[in-house]
């Protein structure tokens, strides 16, 4: 399973990448917003940073300026993938930047059913709020073994971005169920290097070793 970070931040996505295993970033309106600096320039440096697809959604909500958008965007660096919302009028701009070999992540999808019409459209990744369907009592990796179940049914190209993960426990879910990729922010990124018993063991050692941890 792909590991991509959640986040517009640089520092972070420096440290994740630093690891190795960063295989790409997801940005929203949002993230953007905490980073304090502009779209375009923030994404772009990303993209230097990360040699893997980075996520960069569109603001406009027609078809014609998403097209648009999408394609200024695209500009940017080879690597970006555009992002458009589940909606209906984004499902013609995912075909034609589908055509025109720029790849696509629906994003803000809820439902087997959007997931079907989202690649169908021809999206290369469509990105499954876990943690939001969570939130409204609803089982959110269960949404995830449907849609990797109707995926594989049809054969569909379009890969399954496990979004809105919360907990180290959401990534293993996503692992056993076979996603493609889970987007995850830096702290549960990070959560996932450890485990007590290795914290203790490397302290075991060490001093067995006669050796002053200075950090574990
Ligand atoms: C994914 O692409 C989204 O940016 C993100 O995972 C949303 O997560 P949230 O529900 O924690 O805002």
């Amino acid at each position: 399973m792909k590991l991509f970070l959640d986040s517009a931040i640089l520092d972070e996505i420096k440290l994740a990448a630093a690891t190795g295993l960063l295989d790409g970033v997801t940005t929203n309106p949002t993230l953007i917003a905490k980073s304090g600096r502009k779209h375009e320039e923030v994404v772009a440096e990303i993209a230097a940073i990360v040699n893997g697809p980075i996520s960069a959604e569109v603001l406009s909500t027609t078809t014609a300026e998403m097209l648009t958008e999408g394609k200024q965007l695209a500009k940017l660096h080879p690597n970006i993938t555009v992002k458009l919302p589940m909606i209906v009028e984004a499902m013609p701009v995912v075909t034609q930047l589908a055509a025109a070999g720029i790849k696509t992540n629906v994003t803000l999808v809820f439902s087997v059913n959007q997931a079907l019409l989202a690649a169908k459209a021809g999206a290369t990744f469509i990105s499954p709020f876990v943690g939001r369907l969570d939130d409204t009592g609803e089982n959110g990796m269960q949404v995830v073994a449907d849609i990797v179940q109707v995926f594989k049914h049809y054969k569909f190209s379009t890969q399954v971005l496990v979004a809105s993960v919360r907990t180290p426990e959401h990534v293993r879910q996503a692992a056993l169920l076979g996603a493609d990729i889970a987007t995850l922010p830096y702290l549960v990124f990070m959560e996932l290097f450890n485990h007590p018993l290795t914290t203790a063991g490397v302290e075991k050692f060490l001093q067995d070793a006669g050796i002053t941890p200075t950090k574990v």
